[in-house]
């Protein structure tokens, strides 16, 4: 009888322990989902940032000034790198993830047009990546 009580007694800590782990894991995560939910989490300065760099991209290459082209672009894909790391982290909008990607490899296209002084592909490609901020936006923003 003792014993069973012990174990009955023992049992409902447990119990008791349990629920109040979840409870905290709950709490973790719908506050997790509160940052998420209203928008993708996606930092504006970034973006801000994505779109100085974008404009003085399109006016250097513009300019043909080959080391200013070089310097936006090497900083636009690391930008981009960061937003698809973002998408993937975040999950659930393969969407975004594709475009960010997408991105990614028109400024290592432009990397390579602007190196070999093709400004009329490196124009050509400026226009496709400022088409992919523009699809992304109207599906995300
Ligand atoms: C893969 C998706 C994606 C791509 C690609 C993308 N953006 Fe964005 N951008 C977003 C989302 C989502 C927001 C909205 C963020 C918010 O309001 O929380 C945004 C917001 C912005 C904003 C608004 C910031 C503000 O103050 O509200 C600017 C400016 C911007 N993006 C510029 C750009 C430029 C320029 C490019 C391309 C060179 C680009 N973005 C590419 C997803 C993207």
């Amino acid at each position: 009888m003792n014993i069973k009580n012990q174990f009955t007694g023992l049992n409902k800590v447990i119990r008791t322990t349990t629920i109040l782990i979840s409870f905290c894991c709950g709490l973790v995560f719908s506050s997790y989902a509160e940052d998420q939910t209203p928008d993708l989490g996606i930092d504006i300065d970034l973006m801000n940032f994505m779109e100085e760099t974008n404009d003085s991209l399109t006016s250097n290459i513009s300019l043909m000034n080959r080391d200013g082209a070089l310097e936006d672009v090497v900083l636009l894909n690391e930008l981009f790198v960061m937003l698809e790391e973002h998408f993937a982290e975040i999950g659930d909008y393969p969407e975004g993830a594709r475009l960010a990607k997408k991105s990614t490899t028109l400024t290592a296209q432009l990397n390579d047009a602007i190196t070999t002084d093709n400004y009329n592909n490196a124009t050509k490609l400026g226009i496709e990546l400022s088409n992919a901020c523009k699809s992304c936006h109207e599906k995300f923003k």
